[in-house]
């Protein structure tokens, strides 16, 4: 059939497999294009279908030449419903990693639930034996625990309600937005999703297994962020759930030396989790704008690689004094935060357009789902 993108406001309810397929090229194109990193061999990616987790995926296979394995919760296609992007993402990747004669499999289902661990463990235990790197990059709406309570995550202020300037999606203006804040029920929904809960009992599993190789490593991801978005991002439900998940990686160090676990702090980019996020988007629009001038901009596969090759296997971890990883380096960077300040008391409907790059913050939304590639000719009919 013919696939068109069926946008509503922060969500693409079609994805494009010859577009998705091109997505997973370019960026595993970019990797071999910037050369071997002396990495990992064996490599469990926890998330691993889209935004930073496909592109670790990516990296490990491409940059290290690491078998890997994946774990997603992804929808097929059924009739003429397309299936979601990281699907078609997996699919295009396992092709690419089964030509160059390495190892990827990936299991389709719910992360946060023992059965998945289990099949994970087995699957290791058969065909890799042990891994040395876990990449935990889950961005989830909701988790359903072991005794079957579902917790579910939230975009709230943990203080008072919060009213920000904010891209109108729909219209590509600048309105104002009123985020309210969260109740405690929500705040704790929010931390058993995104906080250190699920990946510490990842690690446990794992660990308790014996597929963990001798100095195995493990990396989930985070955000922090400037002051602006402090009170929807750091400081609001997501922030907390954060800092949770930094307290975790603290607390696996301390407690076993089997493995160390390490938090990398990312930059913001657009994925599907973080485009739900209120306010966040025009902060996006400004920085791209500023980056893509300063010449510092990256996307998900920049960052990974970047990661990979100079922070995390170049010898010593580069970390700050808290032990964290900063991948949002070139982000924080003081004269950017100051343009972004100054960028963002200025804005409005009349010159977001030229103050903010709106068209790069559509243009990696529709990638994420395929679309907007001029390599691809749309006016075809896809099996998908
Ligand atoms: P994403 O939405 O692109 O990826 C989420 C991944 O989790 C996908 O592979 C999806 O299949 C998988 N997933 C979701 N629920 C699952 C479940 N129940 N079981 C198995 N797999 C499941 O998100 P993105 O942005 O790449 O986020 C990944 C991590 O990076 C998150 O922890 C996020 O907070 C963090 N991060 C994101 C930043 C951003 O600006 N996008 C910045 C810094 C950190």
């Amino acid at each position: 059939m013919i696939v068109e993108p069926k946008v509503r406001e922060f969500i693409c309810t079609t994805a494009h497999p010859t577009g998705c397929a091109e997505n997973v090229a370019r960026q595993v194109k970019y990797v071999t294009e910037k050369g071997t990193i002396q990495g990992p061999k064996k490599v469990l990616v926890i998330g691993a279908s889209t935004g930073y987790g496909l592109a670790s995926r990516i990296t490990a296979a491409f940059g290290c030449g690491a078998d890997t394995l994946g774990i997603m919760f992804e929808r097929p296609a059924n009739g003429r419903r397309t299936a979601t992007p990281g699907y078609y993402n997996t699919k295009a990747f396992e092709k690419l990693a089964a030509e160059k004669g390495l190892y990827a499999k990936s299991i389709n289902g719910d992360a946060f639930s023992r059965e998945i661990k289990e099949q994970t463990v087995e699957t290791i235990k058969k065909d890799l034996g042990q891994v040395d790197l876990v990449i935990y990059s889950l961005a989830a709406p909701r988790r359903t625990t072991e005794d079957g309570t579902v917790y579910t995550s939230a975009l709230k202020t943990t203080g008072e309600a919060f009213t920000e300037k904010s891209l109108d999606l729909k219209h590509n203006t600048v309105s104002e937005k009123t985020v309210e804040p969260a109740n405690p029920e929500e705040l704790e929904g929010t931390i058993k999703v995104m906080g250190g809960e699920d990946w510490e009992d990842w690690m446990d599993t794992l660990s308790a297994a014996g597929v963990l190789a001798e100095n195995a490593v493990t990396v989930a991801y985070s955000y922090i962020g400037p002051k602006l978005t402090y009170p929807i991002y750091y400081e609001g439900t997501i922030g907390r759930a954060k800092q949770h998940l930094h307290k975790t990686a603290d607390r696996m160090n301390e407690k076993q030396s089997a493995y160390h676990a390490y938090i990398s702090v990312n930059k913001a980019l657009v994925t599907q989790a973080s485009s739900a996020i209120p306010v966040v988007p025009l902060y996006f629009a400004i920085l791209y704008r500023i980056m893509k001038e300063k010449g510092t901009h990256e996307g998900c596969i920049e960052q990974i690689y970047r990661l990979f090759s100079q922070k995390l296997f170049a010898g010593q971890v580069c970390t700050d004094a808290d032990g964290r990883i900063r991948m949002d380096d070139w982000e924080m960077d003081e004269d950017t935060q100051k343009q972004v300040e100054d960028t963002w008391k200025k804005v409005n409907s009349d010159n977001v357009r030229e103050l903010a790059d709106i068209e790069g913050y559509w243009e990696d939304f529709y990638h994420m789902f395929g679309f907007g590639f001029d390599t691809v000719d749309y006016t075809k009919d896809v099996e998908i």
